[in-house]
């Protein structure tokens, strides 16, 4: 379990203070995998960097399984960040050392010996699925398996959660996919808590089962990814669900929902237009899966040559399970 409470951060600056982060509450529960997304300058690293205290917050607390790392002293934080291990964009392994020894890295301080070691690295070698190559030096590997010995080397110390700040954003979309499905494996495996900074909507939508939506150090929405879907007045809800590009729509009433699991196979156009004397013109739609539910988000543009009941046909979409956002021209009743 990962708790942030009233997460601050100001940098003090000669010319104005930056606040990166600003007031940032947060759990994310054992084994979950949590998606912090948020444009540049957003406050993503400095979170990643408040989270294991590298930097000290201005203000809040940071407890990470039982422990409360803002109130610590050095010498426990030190052995607390061994229980957090850390992926990167780049994997920065040490060029002149093979494979084995860059993953052993974060054990040299500890008591284990060197043929322990050795048998970690090849352990979590075959967990990443690199077998055989504990000899081999960074220069002959491609940029994916680079970053599967990135991950392999934060596993070294049995840690309890997976901090990860951008883990695939120099990879190609083919390496992506594998080194996403190798992060949700390895959680599994270990029941690992892991929390993944990043700036790209598809690694929240095939890695996540929570989100948040960090902008200008502020945390604008949050919840288990199904929920934020399915309400389309979310942000979150429109970049996870995007509408292909379309024509304005133009209609006497203009409604826009998003509807999940059983809601997505009623055909709530024909519906409407049946119980309403109205017709319903799909402007724009996307029908997707994202974990294991299906989502529906619809532009529906509504028009009548006679008076349109608003509140009726609303209604009809609430019942049917469609959240939903409203745009009428003037002259339609609620
Ligand atoms: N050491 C620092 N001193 C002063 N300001 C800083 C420092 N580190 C970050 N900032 C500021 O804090 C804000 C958030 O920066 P941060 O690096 O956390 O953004 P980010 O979301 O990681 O962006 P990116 O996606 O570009 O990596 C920015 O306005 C940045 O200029
Ligand atoms: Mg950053």
């Amino acid at each position: 379990m990962i708790s942030v409470r009233e997460l601050t951060k100001v940098y003090r600056q000669p010319a104005r203070d930056v606040v990166a982060l600003d007031n940032i509450t947060l759990d994310i529960d054992d084994g979950e995998i949590h998606g912090i997304i948020g444009r540049s300058g957003a406050g993503k690293s400095t979170l990643v960097r408040c989270l294991t205290l590298l930097d000290r917050p201005t203000n809040g607390s940071v407890v990470v399984g039982s422990q409360n790392l803002t109130a610590v002293s050095d010498t426990e934080l030190r052995n607390a960040r061994r229980r957090i291990g850390m992926v990167f964009q780049h994997a920065n392994l040490l060029s002149s050392r093979t494979v084995a020894d860059n993953i052993s890295l974060p054990l040299e301080s500890g008591k284990k010996k060197k043929a322990d070691r050795r048998a970690k690295a090849k352990e979590l070698l075959d967990l990443v699925g690199l077998s055989g190559l504990e000899d081999t030096y960074p220069a002959q590997l491609s940029g994916g398996q680079r970053q599967r010995v990135g991950i392999a080397r934060a596993l070294a110390a049995d840690p309890d959660v997976l901090l990860c700040d951008e883990p695939t954003s120099a990879l190609d979309p083919a390496t992506t996919d594998d080194i996403l499905k190798l992060i949700r494996a390895v959680s599994d495996r270990l029941n690992l808590t892991v929390v993944v900074i990043t700036h790209e909507m598809s690694v929240v939508k095939t890695l996540c089962d929570s989100v948040s939506l960090l902008d200008n150090g502020k945390i604008l929405d949050f919840g288990p990814l199904s929920q934020v879907a399915a309400n389309v007045n979310s942000d979150l809800s429109r970049a996870l669900l995007p509408l292909p590009t379309h024509e304005a729509a133009s209609a006497d009433l203009v409604i826009e929902v998003v509807g999940s699991q059983d809601a997505v196979n009623i055909p709530i156009a024909t519906k409407i237009a049946a119980e309403h004397s109205v017709t319903v013109d799909i402007a724009a739609a996307n029908i997707e899966t994202l974990g294991d539910a299906r989502f529906a988000h619809y532009l529906l543009a509504i028009d009548s040559d006679t008076q349109i009941n608003l509140t009726g046909i609303e209604a009809t979409l609430v019942r049917n399970g469609y959240s939903i956002r409203t745009r009428a021209k003037e002259g339609v009743q609620a």
